[in-house]
C-alpha cells in the first residue's frame, strides 16, 4: 500500500475524508456568522471606480496579512458602490489571520488530526502563514480562475501546501474544486507580488499556458480536508446553485526558505508557528 506522502508526491493532492466532524465544521460557520455580524463596515471600497478606491483597497489587502480582514463577492455592490444584500451573504472570504487571532479557528488549524497528517507527510519546518474562511454564497459565490497557490505564496525553493476543508458538502453543482491528478509536476507561472510602483503586479515566470485538459471536480462530503501542492493548478465555478459551499483553507511554507519582502503577504515571521498548539 502506497504510503499517504508517496500518494501526494504522485497526485499533488490528498483526501482525507472526514478529518473533522460536522460539529468541528458547523462550529466554524458559526463562527464565521460571528465574526461578520460584529463587523462594521465602512464602506473601504472593493470596486475600483477612481484611482483613490482602488489604492485604498489595496491598502486594505495589502495590510491583511497579520489580521482578520474581510472582502467582498465583486457582484455584491450595485452601481453606486451599495451593498445589494445583506453583509454576511455580500461576502466573498475573511482572512488572512484567522489561524492565528481567533481561538476557534486557531483550535481547529491546529487539531491533533491535523498535526498527525503533517507529521505523516514530514512537514516539521511547515508553518501556517495564511488562512481563509471562503463563503462561496449561493448564487453569488464566484468563480476563483484556474491558479497555482505557490503563485501567492512564493518561497525560494517552492515550498507552499494548502489544506483546504469542505465545512459543507462541496459538488459540481456549488463549486467545488477542480484540479488534476499529477498536475503539479510543471513550473510555477507566476508570481503574485507587491508592485515598486504601489498596489500589486502579476509577474509572469513562464508563459506556458495553464491548460485544464484532464482536470476533474474533487467533489467531497463535510469534513473533508484536501490537501493541495503549490504547483498544482486548480480552480472552482461559480454557485449558481441553492446550497452555500463553505470552506476553510490553511496555507503553509518551511520557515527554512526564503520569503521574500516582495510578497503580497506579509507578517512576522518570528511568529509564525506550525501544527502544534
Ligand atoms: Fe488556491
Amino acid at each position: 500500500m502506497r504510503s499517504l506522502q508517496e500518494k501526494f508526491q504522485k497526485d499533488g493532492y490528498l483526501i482525507l475524508k472526514d478529518l473533522y466532524s460536522a460539529e468541528a465544521c458547523d462550529q466554524l460557520i458559526q463562527r464565521a456568522q460571528e465574526l461578520a455580524s460584529n463587523y462594521h463596515f465602512e464602506g473601504h471600497p472593493t470596486i475600483f471606480q477612481t484611482q483613490e478606491q482602488s489604492r485604498t483597497s489595496d491598502a486594505y489587502f495589502l495590510s491583511s496579512g497579520d489580521k482578520i480582514s474581510y472582502f467582498f463577492e465583486k457582484d455584491a455592490f450595485n452601481e453606486n458602490g451599495e451593498l445589494k444584500n445583506d453583509l454576511f451573504h455580500s461576502l466573498n472570504k475573511i482572512g488572512h489571520a484567522l489561524h492565528d487571532l481567533d481561538p476557534v479557528f486557531s483550535q481547529f488549524s491546529r487539531s491533533p488530526q491535523l498535526k498527525a497528517l503533517a507529521e505523516s507527510l514530514e512537514l516539521q519546518n511547515h508553518v501556517i502563514i495564511q488562512s481563509m474562511m471562503i463563503f462561496k454564497h449561493a448564487r453569488i459565490g464566484g468563480v476563483v480562475d484556474v491558479h497555482q497557490d505557490a503563485s501567492f505564496l512564493y518561497t525560494e525553493p517552492g515550498s507552499c501546501i494548502g489544506f483546504w476543508f469542505a465545512l459543507e458538502d462541496a459538488t459540481i453543482e456549488n463549486g467545488c474544486l477542480w484540479a488534476k491528478p499529477g498536475g503539479h509536476q510543471t513550473s510555477l507561472r507566476s508570481w503574485f507580488k507587491r508592485s515598486p510602483l504601489g498596489g500589486t503586479e502579476m509577474v509572469m515566470l513562464d508563459e506556458t499556458p495553464i491548460t485544464i485538459d484532464g482536470m476533474i471536480p474533487l467533489e467531497v462530503s463535510k469534513g473533508t480536508c484536501i490537501v493541495l501542492h503549490g504547483l498544482l493548478p486548480h480552480f472552482s465555478k461559480p454557485n449558481t446553485s441553492g446550497k452555500s459551499r463553505q470552506a476553510f483553507a490553511i496555507h503553509t511554507i518551511d520557515k527554512t526558505t526564503h520569503y521574500p519582502e516582495t510578497n503580497w503577504l506579509q507578517c512576522n515571521h518570528a511568529l509564525l508557528r506550525g501544527f502544534a498548539n
